[in-house]
């Protein structure tokens, strides 16, 4: 069976291009994983006086984190780190203590920017935070994908050859990378 892979959009804009990236990488996967974009927008801020009694988008997007096989992060840059939104979403994941939905989740990171250095920034705060997350995050290949103003076309579809290719390699990496780190 295909391995159930989070996909984690680090941008709320509606014609995002991480999120156009998210979607060009769910077709580009290989059949032994499905991706999913699971939304972090409506999550309520993180703030510990409410664990007791969690928020429902909280325990609903909790509950989703825990039945993957896997979690790829698809993030801009935000001040050269990750967006809000994203480092919420990690919050929220990571709380009650003990109880981390992101545990031992196999993850891989994708920064898309239309910056020539693809969010290289956001790409390694992120990464920060997955060690302390005991999340094994594949080290290479590596994806800083710069000029994402010219990478799609109206349909959303990657227009560079290389960078199709090359990130049809990236996932296959990261299929064998699930595959020989179980959740
Ligand atoms: C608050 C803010 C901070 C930004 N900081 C950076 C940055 O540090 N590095 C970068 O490459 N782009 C930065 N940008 C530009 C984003 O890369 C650009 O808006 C991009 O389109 C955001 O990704 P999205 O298209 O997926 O929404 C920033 C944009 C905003 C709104």
């Amino acid at each position: 069976m295909a391995k159930d892979i989070v996909v984690v959009v680090g941008s709320l804009r509606k014609e995002s291009f991480n999120r156009k990236m998210a979607n060009a990488l769910r077709e580009l996967a290989p059949a032994s994983l499905k991706l999913e974009i699971v939304e972090i927008g409506q999550l309520p801020l993180y703030n510990q006086d409410l664990d007791a009694n969690p928020p429902a988008e909280w325990r609903v997007f909790r509950e989703r984190v825990k039945k993957a096989d896997g979690v790829l992060f698809v993030t801009p840059e935000y001040n050269r780190s990750v967006p809000a939104p994203l480092k919420n979403a990690i919050d929220v994941g990571s709380r009650p203590y003990g109880q981390s939905a992101w545990d031992n989740k196999p993850a891989a990171v994708v920064s898309v920017s239309p910056g020539a250095i693809g969010g290289f920034g956001a790409n390694h705060h992120l990464r920060q935070s997955l060690v302390f997350l005991n999340m094994p995050a594949m080290q290479q290949p590596e994806a800083y994908v710069g000029g994402a103003d010219k990478l799609f076309d109206a349909n959303g579809k990657i227009t560079n050859e290389g960078t199709r290719s090359f990130m049809t390699k990236f996932l296959e990496a990261f299929a064998a990378w699930v595959e020989n780190h179980p959740a």
